[in-house]
């Protein structure tokens, strides 16, 4: 089975899992709070559907890093929603801080129904995803599930502490390359990183091999947050789905930008000179490519590939689910959207 054969398998069983996981809130007398979680998964509501579902990488990951230690990955799934459900949680939450009104093509849940009640969603989303990974508990041993657990909490510490630096970056124009790393690893990479060590996990395959699988997880984040940023300040906002103003505008620091103040060239003068306006945007990001930002956000984005393929292949994955995964890390590499 190819990497597209086992998706058309994996995901319509990811998707079961997530909505069992989420139907614990459904009630009669709060209705439209299950509503909020079941339209930002993408289930319900104006433009439902796989696309507002998103891509669901990393309960993908899960399961094929699970199935890559030759073991059955069905016994993962809960995990996998798990994982999902605090991804999840982290873009209910992460729109509000960002000011986002949009993602996935649709409005976000807090456009939708307010700050203070997008705020309790991504509270739920959260909690929902601590009691999916102890539904591990009738197929796996007591001692994996701590161990799971406490992968998925680590993991929920380190995402705040990126989600700090994120925010705590926006405000300042003096950082470093070496600044942008502590920021990525936290808010993207170790969600996928957890995604790979826990799939591995459960399938009790030895340490050397978790930490491997851990690996290629991060190192594909940083990629893909790379990529992101890539895309971010040269993409297409419209296919990316999310909120139309630039990170230029809302002062992220991406790593074009990073780049870029680090040149102290015109980029970088006109940074300093106060907040850029949205008409700007599409000037400024030519001006960064000219002083070589996009170049080297390839690169960077390349060489983050490379690592992330070097560390799968020292976790050695078996059969159609380890071709699956080196499928999967190029295909993510090369997306436009
Ligand atoms: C979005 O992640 C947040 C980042 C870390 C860049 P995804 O691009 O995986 O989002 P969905 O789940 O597919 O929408
Ligand atoms: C989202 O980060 C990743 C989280 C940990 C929530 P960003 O703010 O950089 O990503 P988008 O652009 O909103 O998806
Ligand atoms: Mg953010
Ligand atoms: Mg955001």
């Amino acid at each position: 089975m190819s990497l597209k054969d086992l998706t058309t398998v994996m995901l319509p069983a990811i998707e079961g899992e997530l909505q069992r996981q989420v139907a614990r809130l459904d009630e009669p007398r709060t209705r439209t709070f299950h509503e909020m979680l079941t339209y930002h998964m993408g289930w319900t509501g104006e433009g439902a559907g796989l696309e507002a579902q998103g891509k669901r990488i990393r309960p993908l990951l899960v399961l094929l890093s699970c199935a890559a230690c030759n073991a059955d990955w069905k016994s993962a799934l809960p995990a996998a929603a798990a994982i999902e459900l605090v991804h999840n949680f982290s873009l209910v939450h992460d729109d509000i801080q960002d000011n986002s009104g949009k993602r996935r093509g649709r409005d976000t849940v807090w456009v939708k129904w307010g700050m203070p009640q997008g705020i309790n969603a991504g509270d739920a989303l959260f909690v929902l995803s601590n009691q999916a990974m102890l539904d591990l508990a009738p197929t796996h041993p007591a001692e994996t599930v701590v161990k799971a657990a406490k992968i998925l909490h680590d993991t929920c510490l380190d995402l705040t502490r990126g989600q700090y630096l994120d925010m705590f970056y926006e405000q300042r124009a003096d950082l470093t390359i070496e600044d942008y790393w502590p920021m990525v690893s936290g808010k993207t990479a170790a969600l996928l990183g957890a995604s790979c060590a826990l799939g591995s996990l459960l399938s009790e395959v030895d340490e050397a091999t978790q930490e491997a699988y851990r690996d290629f997880g991060h190192y594909l984040g940083l990629a893909f947050q790379v990529q992101d940023d890539l895309l971010g300040t040269w993409g297409d906002s419209a296919r990316m789905g999310k909120s139309a103003e630039s990170d230029l505008v809302s002062g992220k620091k991406s790593l074009p930008m990073v780049y870029g103040l680090g040149k102290n060239g015109p980029f970088a003068r006109r940074w300093a000179e106060g907040p850029v306006r949205p008409e700007e945007v599409a000037g400024l990001a030519e001006q960064l490519a000219a002083e070589g930002a996009r170049l080297y956000t390839q690169e960077t984005a390349d060489q983050m590939t490379a690592l992330a393929l070097h560390s799968l292949r020292m976790a050695d994955p078996q059969g159609e689910a380890g071709e699956a995964l080196f499928e999967l890390a190029n295909k993510l590499l090369n997306r436009e959207a």
